[in-house]
């Protein structure tokens, strides 16, 4: 048998029979369905604690946190760090009613879902708030950043200023 059939040199390729196409498709739905169920396994086995912002985390250098006075939302963490006269405190936003996120107003804080009050001290001033806002201690790390630690909570605001040596 010739190599080229005609003058376009079309190569005789071998044919695929019916089954073995029918096979082939049949084996590719069930790889593809075999990894899409082994993603979905993995995702399900991989621990949402890794997920959860850690305890610890950096407010930056001194240097630059003391130079803004006033007081910054951190989203992430859902605290406020708030600057005054060369000290620093870190109090939660999370509302001690029922976990909504409190806003900053000029009276203090404001929660959006029932109406709760805090002073700016966090002290719960009107509304369904049971009791204050608490705030988390502030230090300075090894490496020289401002730390806070969500794990150890200051009641008394007052004790909850730090003063870093820059
Ligand atoms: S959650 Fe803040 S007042 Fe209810």
């Amino acid at each position: 048998m010739p190599k080229y059939r005609n003058s376009l040199r079309v190569v005789n390729k071998k044919k695929i029979s019916r089954r073995r196409f029918v096979a082939l498709v049949g084996w590719g739905a069930v790889a593809g369905v075999g990894g899409m169920l082994g993603a979905a396994m993995l995702g399900y086995l991989y621990p949402n604690a890794l997920k959860i912002p850690p305890s610890i985390f950096s407010i930056g250098r001194p240097e630059d946190v003391l130079t803004s006075e006033g007081r910054v939302f951190i989203p992430k963490q859902k605290t406020f760090v708030e600057v005054s006269r060369g000290k620093v405190r870190c109090m939660t936003a999370i509302c001690t009613h029922l976990g909504c996120t409190v806003n900053s107003v000029e009276t203090g804080f404001k929660c959006p879902c029932h109406g709760s009050t805090y002073d700016i001290d966090g002290r719960n001033t009107g509304g369904p708030a049971p009791s204050p806002l608490i705030y988390y201690r502030v230090y300075r790390g090894a490496a020289g950043d401002l730390l806070v630690d969500k794990s150890q909570v200051i009641q008394v605001p007052r004790e909850a200023w730090y003063t870093p040596t820059v």
